[in-house]
């Protein structure tokens, strides 16, 4: 049979908690930009609008609980139904936004979409500690506001498991991508029909995007008076005001959760600005540590020149990749700041803002991960505490600006 060129089916595949909903609403969101028609047809939300019980126990997610297995086949049928209509009448794309787990559930798709190409997008994503954060955010819904936290946590997680026991793999399927749904990797890909729009997908799907992203370094500490580095050294007064001005600033945007280091500076910089949000909430990474200067820690620049003069040597050689003795350089923090990179971005959903409150090092690393510098200048980009990066690195649009937050104080 002939498809239709121009519309497309899309079904999300992957448990609980893995990304898919996200995934969805910034592919349609893109998608619309170019005058591609793209709807969202989410299992979750019908059941919600639909069932006036409460179906949030886990008991309704068993397979063995001929009940729930009905009701949830049901709506899944329904939206097919409706995606389907969709695509009949304006719709190029519908997604259908659901676990989909199973060979049954993805045959039935098949077959009930069989009029419209198909494709796959499975989310995998095993980080314990993303997967942990991201529960907690799902529990916020009012399905679970009966429960306490942690019982929501356990509802949830049993939930999960029970999706997991009649989990298939995709592999039959015609049309499928997994993707590494943490790192935007593609972790393998079968296309044997020709897919509209593919291509726009595929590159959107492996690529890091943020609205508004605003960089921040931590206001001016104690060390930093004294030029000393590493530790963790309090704000000055200066730097709580540098915080207050940073807070009122942001005052008007919405800002969902404030990523810091775990570190007491990048916290109470964060602090004030979250007072004067609504809803916001501060979650510290390791990942945004400052680099770790080992044996040179909570030194100033001049005492290493004076007692420890072949690292400063060393170091000023060759910035880039030195590693000081027992610590970090810029070489090896690579990694993880990429890892807090994709935690952040993945824990902020869909927030229109995301807000990172680092260090200068970090910072420089994270500034690098969007704006391509080379290595060997990447240690010296300007990081300034009276100043943030605004980011915008979408598909189609890529800008970065630095702007003051307080007016400047008359000379
Ligand atoms: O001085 C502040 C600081 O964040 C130190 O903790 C850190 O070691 C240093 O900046 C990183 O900058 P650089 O790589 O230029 O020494």
């Amino acid at each position: 049979m002939n498809k239709d060129p121009e519309k497309l089916f899309v079904a999300m595949v992957g448990l609980p908690a893995r990304g898919k909903s996200t995934i969805a609403v910034k592919l349609k969101e893109n998608l619309r930009k170019d005058a591609i028609k793209t709807r969202i047809f989410n299992n979750g939300q019908l059941r919600r609008r639909l069932m006036r019980k409460n179906t949030s126990y886990p008991e309704f997610y068993n397979p063995n609980n001929r009940e729930g297995v009905e009701l949830r086949e049901k709506i899944a049928r329904i939206n097919i139904e409706r995606a389907k209509s969709y695509l009949e009448r304006e719709g190029n794309i519908a997604i259908l936004d659901a676990t989909n787990v199973s060979f049954n559930r993805r045959n039935m798709i098949m077959d009930l979409a069989n009029k419209y190409p198909l494709l796959f997008i499975e989310c995998i994503n095993n980080d314990e500690q993303i997967l942990e954060a991201s529960i907690r955010r799902k529990i916020i819904l009012p399905e679970f506001q009966h429960l306490s936290e942690e019982s929501a946590m356990h509802s949830f997680k049993q939930r999960i498991s029970y999706y997991k026991s009649i989990y298939n793999r995709l592999g039959r399927e015609k049309n499928f991508v997994r993707l590494d749904s943490l790192n935007n990797k593609i972790l393998k890909e079968e296309i044997h029909d020709s897919l509209p729009y593919y291509d726009r997908i595929r590159d959107f799907l492996v690529t890091d995007s943020v609205s508004n992203f605003f960089l921040i370094r931590h206001g001016e500490t104690y060390f930093n008076l004294e030029n000393r580095i590493g530790g963790d050294s309090p704000l000055t007064e200066k730097g709580k005001s540098q915080a207050s001005a940073l807070a009122r600033y942001f005052q008007k945007k919405s800002i969902p959760v404030i990523f810091t280091s775990e570190k007491i500076r990048t916290v109470e910089t964060a602090e004030p600005i979250k007072e004067l949000q609504e809803h916001c909430s501060i979650i510290p990474l390791s990942e945004f540590n400052e680099i770790d200067s080992g044996v040179c820690e909570a030194m100033s620049y001049e005492e290493i020149k004076k007692r420890m003069p072949s690292i400063y040597a060393s170091r000023k050689l060759d910035k880039y990749n030195y590693v000081y003795p027992g610590g970090e350089g810029y070489v090896t923090m690579q990694g993880r700041i990429d890892r807090g990179i994709k935690k952040a971005l993945y824990l902020s959903g869909n927030a229109a803002n995301i807000m990172i409150v680092g260090h200068r090092a970090v910072n420089r690393m994270i500034l690098s991960h969007f704006l391509y510098r080379r290595k060997e200048d990447v240690p010296y980009i300007y990081i300034p505490q009276d100043k943030f990066y605004h980011i915008i690195a979408t598909q189609d649009k890529k800008l970065f600006q630095l702007k003051r937050f307080e007016p400047l104080s008359k000379a």
